[in-house]
């Protein structure tokens, strides 16, 4: 029978600020079949689009992308916060449902043609899932897919990356 993975995400009211209902995955994470489960529907859709890479922003977005390109055979390319490529990099600057980041990924990260899915825990406004694509097309790749575990619908984070395809697992 398929897993209910609501069951796994803890509901935190206000954190990290008054308002915010946090979803942590990090029950999800912990129990092995579930974690196995929700990577390997991410992964199946994943397969039907003959991917060469996958990119995931710092830090929620290696826990999902990482297993999916282990899973599926192809490279994973980290988008990280100020400070942590040692290399030449771009970067792209976005607004969070509470605060302003900015994301980059070296020059050398997806060659120019590829094909690529974006993935990450959550997609709330679509702005860290946003920066993260156009980082991935400055440098001339693909992006055939977005993979989430969760979705929060209130915060509409699909009209901010309309036209590109979004799978996840559960909404809220
Ligand atoms: C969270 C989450 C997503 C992003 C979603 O990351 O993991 O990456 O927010 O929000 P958005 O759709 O409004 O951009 P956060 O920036 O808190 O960083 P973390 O993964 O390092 O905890
Ligand atoms: N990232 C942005 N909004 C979030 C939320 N409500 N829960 C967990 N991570 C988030």
């Amino acid at each position: 029978m398929a897993l209910d993975f609501t069951k796994y995400i803890a509901s935190v009211r206000d954190y990290p600020e008054e308002g915010i209902v946090f979803r942590d995955i990090s029950p999800l994470m912990a129990d092995g079949q579930a974690y196995k489960e929700a990577i390997g529907q991410l992964v199946d859709y994943a397969k039907d689009k003959d991917v060469d890479m996958v990119v995931g922003p710092e830090a929620r977005g290696f826990i999902v992308g990482c297993p999916i390109a282990y899973e599926l055979g192809i490279g994973f390319a980290p988008a990280r916060k100020e400070g942590k490529l040692p290399r030449e990099t771009v970067k792209a600057t976005y607004d969070l449902e509470y605060g302003q980041s900015a994301l980059y990924l070296h020059k050398d990260a997806i060659k120019p043609g590829q094909k690529v899915i974006v993935t990450d825990d959550l997609l709330a406004t679509g702005g860290t899932i946003g920066a993260t694509i156009k980082l991935v097309e400055e440098l001339g790749g693909i992006v055939v897919g977005t993979a989430f575990i969760i979705e929060l619908k209130d915060l509409h984070g699909r009209d901010k990356i309309e036209g590109y395809d979004i799978f996840s697992l559960m909404e809220y």
